[in-house]
């Protein structure tokens, strides 16, 4: 019987614990909410020892989107040699791992349930603890794997991905206060949807790219940024809440428009699609700078300061991350208020195993109550899931009325 086996609960807790101060220790993170099977494993100093990463892109993008059953059977075809992979990658015997950190949630349940199943398997035969994972905190803490001293606890946090958009205070794993969130879609589903309505797709450089990255990229073709201009969301609600339906609905006319005026093929791309997406990233940019605004003077409001009288640093991560003219939108807003900003490396942006298992550390590092898990069959996955804490109510009360800060360009 392994040794932890004799100890009872909490005991068990402890001396991993305290056994994970004492010495360097490896936590596996297993990632499949949505289309990639990410493996990684990371040790308690934030050095990534090995990150695998399977992307089922090639094939969804053939169908013009995910379909949930096929994205199951790509993550259980491709798990265990993502495993294999990973140890080999890091030179280590499983019966090293301290910890196995797995998405719990949110994400698509019938590719969640195979990382769990997988993972579950694993740390019952390795009697190891069982750290379930929210995947949005795990976007959230993932900049501070690499910028440990720069961003203490408590940050502010622009989540963008294909899923989400949300501002959230985020105060350490399991912590997080949301601001504000999105009322229809996410960036990056926007993203998507617009990027296959341009037909980005049939152009041979962006076939196997998502849409978000096709965009980014068409953009620096522009003639004529300003040629298309995109009506600013919610500009009525003092709030700190995202809507991208209507950018959406007015990119879908705006592209039918051109393309009868053209007379585009229906294969086609209309000819001025680098305008377009120009405009597309600077009216999307202008609604994240807005929300955004308006949640650092939250944060800093006399009855509220979140902060203390420091200006909040700032985190923006999620797929939608990887975009430099967000990015850079979003730093020179900080700027403006003194906050300093930060986002993962490009490859820690988007979905991998890598930020599971950094936010496995991080829970083991903060020594939260309850969170080395070895009742396996309790755990279990959840479709949707929120943050501990809502600041909405408060944050609509306060009513802010800024003063905007303009993109750049
Ligand atoms: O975080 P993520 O990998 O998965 C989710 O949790 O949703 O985000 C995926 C999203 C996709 O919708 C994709 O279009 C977007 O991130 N994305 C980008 C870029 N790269 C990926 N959006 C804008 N610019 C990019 N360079
Ligand atoms: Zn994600």
């Amino acid at each position: 019987m392994h040794a932890l086996k004799c100890l009872a609960g909490n005991e068990v807790g402890n001396a991993i614990r305290g056994g994970i101060r004492r010495r360097l220790s490896y936590v596996m993170g297993i990632e499949t909410s949505c289309d990639d099977t990410g493996i990684a494993i990371v040790d308690t100093n934030g050095r990534v020892r090995a990150n695998v990463l399977e992307s089922q892109q090639e094939f969804h993008t053939r169908y013009g989107g995910i379909i949930p059953p096929r994205a199951q059977d790509l993550h259980r075809a491709r798990i265990e040699t993502a495993y294999q992979r990973c140890l080999k990658e890091a030179h280590l015997a499983p019966e090293e791992l301290a910890a196995i950190a797995v998405t719990t949630r949110p994400g698509l349940p019938l590719s969640l349930v195979v990382g769990l199943r997988f993972a579950r398997h694993l740390a019952r035969r390795l009697q190891k603890p069982l750290l379930p994972v929210h995947h949005m905190e795990a976007h959230a803490l993932q900049a501070r794997m690499e910028h440990p001293e720069e961003i203490p606890f408590p940050f502010l946090c622009l989540l963008v991905s294909g899923g989400h958009c949300q501002l959230a205070v985020v105060h350490g794993p399991g912590r997080l206060t949301l601001l504000g969130q999105t009322l229809d879609d996410a960036p990056g589903e926007a993203f998507d949807k617009i990027g296959r309505r341009l037909r980005l797709h049939v152009l041979p450089e962006y076939r196997l790219w998502n849409g978000g990255r096709a965009i980014e990229h068409a953009a620096q073709l522009a003639n004529d940024p300003l040629a298309y201009e995109f009506p600013l969301p919610l500009s009525q609600q003092r709030n700190c809440n995202f809507s991208f339906a209507g950018i959406k609905n007015n990119s879908f006319r705006a592209i039918r428009t051109r393309e009868r005026a053209e007379r585009t093929p229906p294969d086609g791309v209309i000819s001025n699609y680098g305008d377009f997406c120009a405009g597309l990233l600077r009216g999307v940019s202008r609604h994240l700078m807005h929300r955004t605004q308006r949640a650092i003077e939250y944060c800093l409001l006399p009855q509220v300061r979140l902060f203390g009288d420091a200006p909040p640093t700032l985190v923006v991560s999620g797929g939608v991350a990887n975009n430099d003219t967000i990015y850079a939108n979003i730093a020179h807003l900080a700027d403006q208020y003194g906050c300093r900003s930060y986002r993962p490396s490009k490859r820690y942006c988007s979905d991998n195993g890598v930020m599971i298992a950094w936010h496995g550390v991080e829970q083991l590092l903060q020594d939260r109550e309850g969170s080395l898990r070895f009742d396996y069959d309790q755990i279990d996955i959840q479709g949707t899931a929120g943050f501990a804490e809502s600041h909405e109510e408060a944050v609509t009360a306060a009513a802010i009325k800024c003063k905007w800060i303009q993109p750049l360009g």
